[in-house]
């Protein structure tokens, strides 16, 4: 059964996507694709002239990051209610050494209860953004952890019970990026040449707000939008020298999985997944992102003249359900302008301990269901929707365990662990892994009607953690759980948690 849905999954497509590189047609080839097959698209690359230059939100490394409902020209000429971060859509880039402390107040200046989660980061469990320790309205929180982790690109976001998929639709989230020696031994591309791209979806509204209502199919399929923005830019472009760069793609969408690609099929590099880089570099001409995945990756333009262009697109694919999911979408259009930009690919990147499944302390399945015939529908796992006092799984410190998701859906479901880290052993019954799926992962892509297995790494933490879907309108009915990590792991399943005020 395995084999036939891995076949099913990975249709060779011979569809060509049609974007320009400087005006040629792009075929866009046979390579497997896991999302789907490629479907036909509509060339719609942007015409160099076209489309408004890519923003970029402040850098941040501490201080006050207070959340507030603020209006800014998202599309030229209209103003938009978006809901800031440190006065920010996106919300300002944290960049930071690994070994140093980050300390920031957040200030909730919302309506309604916030907070921030530090997504990808190993933090004490009351710095970690759980929804029972979210922010009332007009009150503050100190965040304050040491940052452990190697280099890599995280990111943070709003983590309230329910409304986590509504605050950072309305544009809260940005980029916490950490480096360390090893990665600065290496020469990377830097600064202007180092590039962070959030990836996110909206809808086109007669008015151009980021009105987020939620009808029954949106909670089924996740809220997905009709235009892709690049740091909250529409039809971005940026200006590129005829050299090597490193783009860190963030997915801050709800549910929407991007299949990046370039035009012409020209080859880009993969070089980090969530949690940092891997052991080399991996040439390919296409990759996906699932929502809070994370991809660096290296783009060398040193083959595109001056004066042309390169589009960055999703690649249309099928085989998926909801609004406009897999439709082809350009995604940033790169005007190379100059020369001089340099730059060499390294040979060799990161060291990584491979985790062996066999030290495995314990399996667990964790089984991921909708119910439809409710309203909104209900998504479970293992037959529960998520509660904040009940403890799901009680899991000992330090432990590495073997996860495998078992997708029940015709929805794909990128599961997420906080206070871990995990390597992928298999999607859809391949243990022939794809450059996006190497590394630390923190966010795993289960594809409809399939699963995945990883094996997993638990941080030094105790205290209560999430497991969830991080299609955020999953996340918000239901589909999320509570695991404790413990000194000793004999804790009762299903004890319940002490409460807020127990904890002070
Ligand atoms: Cu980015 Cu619990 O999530
Ligand atoms: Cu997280
Ligand atoms: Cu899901």
């Amino acid at each position: 059964m395995a084999l036939s849905r891995r076949n099913f999954l990975r249709i060779a497509a011979g569809a060509g996507a049609a974007f320009g590189l400087g005006g040629s047609i792009a075929n866009a080839g046979n390579a497997p694709s896991i999302v789907g097959s490629r479907r036909a698209g509509t060339p719609t690359a942007s015409v160099r002239g076209a489309g408004n230059p890519l923003r970029f939100p402040p850098t941040f490394s501490g201080g006050t990051l207070a959340a507030a409902v603020g209006q800014k020209e998202v599309w030229p000429g209209a103003q938009t209610e978006v809901w800031t971060l440190g006065g920010s859509y996106p919300g300002p880039t944290v960049r930071m050494e690994s070994g140093g402390t980050f300390t920031a107040r957040f200030e909730n200046g919302l309506q309604e209860m916030s907070n921030i989660h530090w997504h990808g980061l190993l933090v004490p469990a009351g710095m970690d953004g759980h929804p029972r320790d979210a922010v009332e309205a007009g009150r503050t929180f100190d965040y304050s952890f040491t940052v452990e982790q190697r280099a890599g690109t995280y990111w943070y976001h709003p983590h309230p019970d329910m409304s986590t998929a509504k605050q950072v639709y309305k544009g809260m989230a940005g980029f916490f990026i950490v480096s360390d020696a090893e990665e600065q031994a290496l020469g990377l591309p830097s600064g202007e040449f180092d590039v962070p791209l959030l990836l996110q979806d909206r809808r086109l509204e007669d008015n151009r707000s980021f009105r987020y209502e939620v009808m029954h199919m949106d909670h089924v399929h996740g809220y997905l939008g009709d235009v892709a923005l690049v740091n909250g830019t529409p039809e971005a472009f940026l200006e590129v020298a005829r050299g090597l760069y490193r783009f860190r793609l963030l997915n801050g969408s709800n549910a929407r999985v991007f299949q990046v690609a370039l035009a012409g099929k020209h080859p880009f590099h993969v070089i980090g997944t969530d949690g940092g880089l891997l052991d080399k570099p991996y040439r390919v001409t296409e990759a996906y992102l699932a929502p809070a995945e994370r991809l660096d990756i290296l783009v060398d333009f040193s083959d595109v003249e001056i004066g042309q262009s390169l589009q960055m697109y999703s690649v249309g694919y099928s085989g998926q359900s909801g609004r406009n999911q897999g439709a082809e979408m350009p995604l940033l259009r790169f005007d190379v302008n100059r020369g001089g930009g340099g730059g060499s690919i390294p040979q060799q990147l990161a060291t990584l301990d491979k985790l062996d499944p066999g030290t495995a302390a314990q399996e667990r399945e964790f089984i991921l269901q909708t119910d439809e015939t409710k309203n909104p529908p209900e998504h479970k796992i293992n037959g529960k929707t998520f509660e904040m006092v009940r403890i799901d799984e009680s899991v000992k410190l330090g432990d590495i365990e073997v996860w495998t998701f078992q997708n029940t859906t015709p929805v794909p479901h990128p599961m997420h662990l906080h206070g871990a880290q995990f390597q992928i052993l298999e999607v859809g019954g391949s243990e022939e892994l794809l450059p996006e799926q190497l590394g630390w992962k923190d966010t795993v892509y289960v594809p409809p009607h399939s699963n995945a297995r990883v094996v997993v790494k638990f941080g030094k933490h105790s205290g209560v953690f999430l497991v969830h879907c991080h299609n955020l309108e999953h996340e918000d009915h239901g589909m999320m759980q509570n695991f404790e990590l413990v000194q000793n792991s004999a804790v009762e399943h299903g004890a319940p948690l002490p409460t807020r005020m127990d904890l002070r």
